[in-house]
């Protein structure tokens, strides 16, 4: 290589350094603040505050489309599925309990309710499932972002009938039918290769038929014994109704009303 050529390459050098110095120092100062912080255990998020609503759009007990709650949460789901920016309603935070007070959550898909309750599938073995078998009380959260809403649900947890968590799983894609038995959930995996190769062997295994949906693969039904619908204001003056069922011959409470269907209802400070 001449002295000019070996001149011309550390000169390309040197500039493909600046360029790559100049992308790192753009990044981290697009990012200086977050970087600072993700360094550090000190994150300071005191300024991370979002505009609600107005005042004006306050959520007042004569704005309940229904005294029934659950008309009332069919009415904020279908304006939460009609909202763009919300990319899946249904899904929903399901915090269970062992009954020695251990408290677990974690995201699960709403996938049917009614006056009866509230229903998602998963599998019975799993660390949610183990919870609700032994403590089945549980609580879902939704929060629709956008539309600054979050509903709250207790209740006690029973297992579906089988028959109907059998014609759910097999109205499921045949890749998802084969996914609730490739994955015995919540259980130590050695590596993803193990779940690919199990995957395909039962691919190959069911490619002609049907799949069996495991004995422990099913629906539960969250039944409700409190709803609270809680809509957010940017005043921080948030809006929370909640619905109790009303016990058999209680009388109503101080600043409690009567609902429908077997429900009371109260508003509870921010
Ligand atoms: C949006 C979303 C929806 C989910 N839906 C379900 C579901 O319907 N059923 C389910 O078993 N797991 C679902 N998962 C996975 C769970 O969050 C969780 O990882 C899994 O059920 C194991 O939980 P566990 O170990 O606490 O039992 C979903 C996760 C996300 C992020």
């Amino acid at each position: 290589m001449t002295f000019t050529r070996l001149l011309t390459a550390a000169a390309r050098t040197v500039a493909a350094l600046g360029t790559s110095l100049r992308q790192v120092r753009a990044c981290s100062s697009v990012s200086s603040v977050s970087s600072e912080r993700a360094r550090g255990t000190n994150m300071d998020l005191s300024n991370m505050r979002k505009t609600y609503r107005a005042e004006s759009e306050c959520f007042v007990e004569n704005q309940l489309v229904s005294l029934d709650p659950i008309k009332q949460f069919a009415d904020w789901f279908d304006q939460a599925t009609k909202c763009p920016d919300i990319g899946e309603a249904n899904a929903m935070c399901l915090a269970t309990c062992t009954k020695d007070g251990v408290p677990s959550a974690r995201m699960v898909l709403l996938k049917g309710f009614s006056r009866e309750g509230f229903c998602f599938f998963t599998n019975y073995e799993s660390r949610k499932g183990a919870e609700l078998e032994s403590n089945p009380l549980a609580c879902l959260v939704f929060y629709w972002e956008p539309l600054n809403k979050q509903v709250r649900i207790e209740g006690t947890v029973e297992r579906i009938p089988y028959q109907s968590s059998r014609e759910y799983f097999h109205s499921r894609p045949k890749s998802s039918q084969i996914g609730a038995v490739v994955s015995r959930q919540s259980t130590v995996i050695p590596d993803r290769e193990y779940l690919r190769q199990k995957n395909a062997e039962l691919e190959e295994k069911y490619k002609d038929t049907e799949v069996p949906m495991p004995k422990y693969w099913g629906g539960y039904m969250v039944k409700p014994h409190a709803i609270e619908f809680w809509q957010g204001q940017t005043t921080r003056l948030h809006d929370r109704i909640v619905f109790l069922r009303s016990k058999e011959g209680a009388t109503l409470g101080d600043m409690q009303h009567q609902a429908e269907g077997g429900w009371v209802y109260q508003r509870l400070s921010p």
